[in-house]
């Protein structure tokens, strides 16, 4: 199972922890994180109920404005503070997957500029230096994609920007900074291995004529980012579309290439639903868009629920970038149902089943974290959005298992899926 610092946290300014860029940025819920799951100070509490889950493995961030409040400044509490969550896991048999960047950037920082990547790769040092001999697996950067699209682009996340040639270079950054964090992890320690989480999502064309846009946005959303980290290399046709909104690249520096790729133990999938697309030359800034199906079932949060294109989407890493192992870091459904609820444990059996497939056709399928323990801040979305596993009443902090945790439990306990009753 899986959480992130910013979404479930709270307690902004506790012990030291300096603001980042997500505590004031206004989504369009107008909900904030200021309480959202009171976990850092409820975190034994939450702890105790993934042990009751049955989970061998817990996929969590650190937020980095706890351990650095102004981007280069350390505080010894929010080191501390982690120190303990990990050493009760520990305890408790779970095993720490550990994702330095879910998004809680330091309000000082910013992606745009370069300097950021290697005040993240001293962050990540830190990190290594500090907890290194209990964690196992690292994640660097969750969903560069997303960051990119929502914070950079669209103006949804985080810090709200609009400008497609500096989401662009947020994205390389950022990729830039996963490249750094790995060579820093290298430097200090054999034992632990590293990797990313990017948002995939497999592409279909709604119809003949809409292959190339299909490609194309296959390039945008997943190629980009795999290629640079796996290949060490940008796909040339969707370089060439980059250039044609935004002018040369020339922010990729000799060198940047190799650093990206310095080496994945692993690559994290993040995985929620395919993407349908339909050219439309009106659309900026590239001429597609993503359609739907009617007949498809959906989340409550619209999304097309999809479980086969995630066997497609496994199948595929493996024809393309080979062998690399793959830990699928997210996956889950906002569905607005507690605590009976039905529809969430058929979206597991359905992605679980999914995932079976693939590893039966070879793929190095080492693990899966759902998305999420409970349900918390969703970012621009906030509370209403519920992904949980557990149910949070946000009024009391009353924490309730749902059906579909117990079914987790369930699978995680006997390690086979079993169809749902
Ligand atoms: C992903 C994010 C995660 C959560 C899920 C629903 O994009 O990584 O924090 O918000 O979506």
């Amino acid at each position: 199972m899986g959480t992130s610092a910013f979404q479930i946290e709270g307690a902004l300014d506790a012990d030291g922890r300096g603001p980042s860029i997500w505590d004031r940025f206004a989504g369009e819920s107008g909900d904030t994180g200021a309480v959202a799951c009171d976990h850092y100070n409820r975190w034994r509490e939450h702890l105790d109920l993934l042990s009751q889950l049955g989970v061998n493995a817990y996929r969590f961030s650190i937020a980095w404005p706890r351990l650095f409040p102004d981007g280069s400044r350390r505080e010894q509490r929010g080191f501390d503070h982690y120190d303990r969550l990990i050493d009760r896991l520990l305890e408790l048999g779970v095993t720490p997957i550990v994702t330095l960047y879910h998004w809680c950037l330091p309000q000082p920082l910013d992606w745009t500029e370069r300097d950021t990547v290697e005040r993240f790769a001293e962050y990540a040092a830190a990190c290594f230096d500090a907890y290194g001999d209990r964690v196992p697996r690292w994640i660097t950067i969750n969903e560069h994609w997303i960051v990119m699209l929502l914070g950079y682009q669209l103006g949804l996340h985080a810090p709200g920007r609009r400008d497609h040639r500096r989401a662009v270079e947020a994205a390389h950054n950022l990729l830039l900074a996963h490249g750094r964090a790995v060579q820093e992890l290298r430097a200090r320690r054999r034992d632990a291995q590293v990797g990313i989480a990017f948002a995939l999502a497999p592409h279909y064309p709604e119809s003949d004529a809409d292959r190339d846009v299909a490609w194309g946005s296959d390039g945008y959303v997943n190629r980009w980012f795999l290629d640079a980290a796996l290949k060490g290399s940008y796909p040339d046709d969707m370089r060439e579309r980059w250039e044609a909104v935004v002018g040369p690249l020339d922010f990729v520096r000799d060198g940047d290439l190799e650093t990206i790729a310095a080496g994945n133990d692993f690559v994290g999938v993040n995985y929620y639903a395919r993407r349908l697309m339909r050219a439309n030359p009106e659309r900026g800034p590239f001429g597609w868009e993503v359609v739907s199906d009617p007949e498809a079932p959906r989340t409550d949060a619209g999304t097309e629920i999809t479980p086969l294109a995630l066997t497609d989407l496994l199948v595929r890493l493996r024809d393309d970038y080979g062998d690399v192992p793959i830990l699928i870091t997210e996956n889950g459904a906002c569905i607005d149902e507690a605590p009976h609820d039905e529809r969430r444990i058929r979206f597991l059996y359905g992605h679980l089943w999914a995932v079976l497939d693939a590893i039966e056709q070879g793929v190095p399928v080492i693990g899966y974290t759902h998305w999420s323990l409970m349900d918390n801040f969703e970012w621009a979305l906030g509370y209403a959005q519920r992904f949980g596993l557990v149910h949070v009443d946000y009024a009391t902090q009353r924490r309730t298992i749902k059906d579909s945790g117990r079914y987790y439990a369930g699978i995680a306990r006997a390690n086979a899926l079993e169809a749902p009753a």
